[in-house]
């Protein structure tokens, strides 16, 4: 068992940042389920929309997001974010991480879609590496921070757990640490803390085709849930529009916005530009968008890609932006250089998450939540690209001031039983949790991708159910193993997924369904 003042549950940007300041004020517990690096944030390509340039202002990010977001978005959530963005970054940069600059000393500003103008500070095409390489450093030289890695969250730890009934979502539930299990041994371990952060990323592993690491498997989203609390607009699953083809691979390598932020062009096999029969802005259209155009296109030529082309720019400049993605394309036998490149839309990003105020509180007391498993209301409907780690940034702060003014006042939890695991049993067959996954993943990827209906969610409701019952049926009576927990959550989170999406009786941003194409006058967020 551990006590201290805040836990935080994820080693990603969101977690890192938001430990960096709090151990000015206590002893910082950071679990992790797999090597400390691993998480969305390494694999970061484009970079970071911030206002930094003079051309630019914070009034154009702001509108840009709120286009992007379709209707759906917090304006002051948006407001506050891009105006402390600033701030923010300058503290990523003090830690160490560089952003890439010109010939003039200037950043190198990068363009994505639906961006106005250049502003995404970026290092090469390996933004998120770099930005990981650099919390870490800071991370490994405070001694007021610990940090266990493949330690795996499994539940939070509430009143539940101390005998009292907690049923509705509205009671007042109080968050007293976390139940994971220590990987190394296979025990279940207890951790309580004041204050517990939630920065546990996204959960692109619901769907079989995603560009997020093994470790987006939905596990805040879910345990949050078990535990009652709030979640909002789970409906809203970005697929990035350009994740390399290549069958067999998983998870997806992506291939940058930047790359069309730089001039690429999308085509059909043919060779022919579509997207200008789609919108105005073409192949640098918001990612909802391009995503759809991509689908349609597929659907019609019964092809499973299109072609992204950068042809025309000199090698020596796509050399000197995309060294990563040039060479992962070579290795596959792609000179991106002098070929087009296979793409195809993926799961890439959950624009809706775990509820939280304009100070990252959840809906239960002392539980915070931070980065892509929170919904603050930044995206709407559709994120910005690259406003995802600035948001990160900014909520940690905003945590951080708030964390630090309940702490004195927050009680240290006692009478916390450890976790109980009788009647379970090893289990030797761990290949029903491998099926499950897989199916649960084909059903998301069948009837909850890019284009919806009400038959189709219906359909994939249906059969999630049957999956649900089997699992949670076997995890009474096994042995924990993270496997079992992740596609637990995932199914958790897939279930979300879909009667949040059944819920919305509209097409807006990222969820268009062909039952109610059109937008509704009033919008509502979808709060489960
Ligand atoms: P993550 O970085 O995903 O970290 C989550 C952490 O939680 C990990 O350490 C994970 O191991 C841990 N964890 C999860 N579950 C548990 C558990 N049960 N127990 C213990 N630990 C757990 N956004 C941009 O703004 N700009 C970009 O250029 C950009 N490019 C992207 C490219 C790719 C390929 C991908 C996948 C995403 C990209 N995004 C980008 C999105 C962005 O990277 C993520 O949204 C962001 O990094 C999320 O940060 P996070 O700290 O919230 O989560
Ligand atoms: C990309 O580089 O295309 C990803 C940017 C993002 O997801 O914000």
């Amino acid at each position: 068992m551990k006590d201290v003042d805040f836990l935080v549950v994820g080693s990603g940007i969101a977690g890192l940042s938001f430990a960096l300041k709090a151990a000015k004020h206590g002893k910082v517990l950071i679990l992790t389920k797999a090597n400390e690096d691993e998480s969305n944030t390494k694999y970061a390509q484009g970079g970071v929309a911030v206002v930094v340039d003079k051309e630019d202002s914070f009034e154009k990010h702001i509108e840009d997001t709120l286009i992007a977001g379709d209707g759906l978005c917090d304006r002051e959530v948006v407001e506050l974010v891009v105006k402390e963005g600033p701030d923010r970054i300058q503290e990523i940069i003090d830690y160490g991480t560089n952003f890439d600059t010109t010939k003039q000393g200037m950043y190198d500003l990068a363009k994505e879609g639906g961006h106005s103008e250049s502003r995404i500070l970026h290092y090469k095409d390996i933004t998120g590496f770099e930005i990981e390489r650099a919390l870490l450093e800071k991370i490994h030289s405070n001694p007021n921070i610990e940090i266990l890695t493949h330690y795996f969250a499994v539940e939070l730890i509430t009143q539940h757990h101390l005998g009292q009934f907690v049923d509705k979502r509205s009671d007042d539930i109080v968050c007293y640490g976390i139940y994971a299990l220590n990987t190394y041994t296979n025990s279940v371990e207890k951790f309580l803390s004041k204050v517990t952060v939630m920065a546990t990323g996204g959960a692109g592993h619901i769907y079989s085709n995603t560009t997020n690491p093994v470790i987006a498997t939905g596990d805040g989203i879910a345990m949050v849930y078990r535990a009652k609390g709030k979640v909002r607009n789970m409906e809203f699953i970005q697929f990035h529009p350009t994740a390399l083809y290549k069958p067999g691979e998983y998870p997806s390598f992506l291939i940058s916005e930047a790359v069309r932020g730089f001039g690429g062009i999308l085509r059909d096999r043919n060779g022919k530009e579509f997207m200008d029969s789609y919108d105005p802005r073409k192949s640098l259209a918001p990612r909802d968008i391009v995503a759809r155009a991509i689908d349609s296109e597929m659907k019609k030529s019964g092809d499973e890609y299109v072609f992204l082309d950068i042809t025309h720019r000199s090698k020596e400049d796509i050399l000197s932006h995309f060294p990563n993605i040039y060479a992962k394309c070579l290795s596959i036998g792609i000179d991106m250089t002098k070929d087009y490149i296979p793409v195809t839309p993926a799961c890439h990003y959950m624009c809706g998450g775990i509820l939280v105020d304009y100070y990252g509180k959840t809906s239960i007391s002392n539980l915070y939540a931070c980065g892509e498993c929170a919904s603050t209301g930044l995206h709407g409907a559709n994120r910005l690209a690259s406003n995802s780690l600035l948001e990160a940034t900014v909520f940690a702060h905003r945590i951080y001031i708030d964390a630090i003014k309940a702490l004195d006042s927050i009680p240290v939890p006692a009478n916390i039983p450890e976790w109980d695991e009788t009647n379970t049993q090893l289990s030797n067959e761990d290949i029903l949790v491998t099926h499950n996954l897989r199916e649960t993943q084909k059903i998301m990827s069948d009837y909850v991708g890019i284009v919806r209906s009400d038959f189709r969610l219906e359909r994939a409701l249906r059969r999630l159910g049957l999956l649900h019952e089997e699992t949670e049926d076997f995890y009474k009576k096994t042995k924990l193993s993270v496997k079992l927990c992740e596609l637990r959550n995932i199914i958790q989170t897939a279930y979300i997924v879909i009667k949040s999406a059944m819920k919305r009786k509209e097409s807006r941003g990222l969820h268009y369904t062909t039952d109610y194409p059109v937008h509704m006058d009033n919008p509502t967020d979808t709060i489960f």
